[in-house]
């Protein structure tokens, strides 16, 4: 991923953030995949009254885009307001590395902090679909 590419897809992850639903949590939380073909699709965290049906940014960008045709990934931009950038929770991790379980993570703050990992690193041994094979 360039230099530019990066910048627009953390503009697309903090433009998401802002438009999260979060009345309980009051924790915003954007994230921006960047599809294989250069496609950027953007998911917020949707909380819910009844709390537990709620859903986190990254696996509504997941989901979005395998709902539009993408399935391979070259990168995520995850951005929340303030404070440490967070990474992707543990449910997140595993549904991105169904995918992609190298992928750059990039974790932003609306305030201007970075941090990156591998995907591999924040979690290094995924349950993936090949455990599903008969053997
Ligand atoms: N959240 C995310 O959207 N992504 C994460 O990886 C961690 C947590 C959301 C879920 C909930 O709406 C709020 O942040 C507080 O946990």
């Amino acid at each position: 991923m360039t230099d530019g590419h990066l910048d627009t897809l953390k503009s697309a992850a903090l433009g998401a953030m802002e438009r999260a639903y979060a009345p309980y949590s009051r924790f915003r939380v954007g994230a921006a995949l960047r599809c294989e073909d250069g496609t950027i699709v953007t998911g917020c965290n949707v909380e819910n009254a009844s709390y537990p049906a709620g859903i986190c940014a990254e696996r509504a960008a997941v989901g979005a885009a395998v709902a539009q045709g993408h399935r391979r990934f070259t990168g995520v931009v995850v951005a929340t307001e303030r404070g440490e950038p967070a990474p992707p929770c543990g449910i997140c991790r595993q549904v991105l590395a169904e995918f992609a379980p190298a992928l750059p993570v990039v974790s932003i703050t609306a305030e201007g902090e970075e941090r990156v990992w591998s995907l591999a690193t924040l979690l290094p041994s995924p349950f993936s679909p090949s455990w599903l094979d008969p053997s």
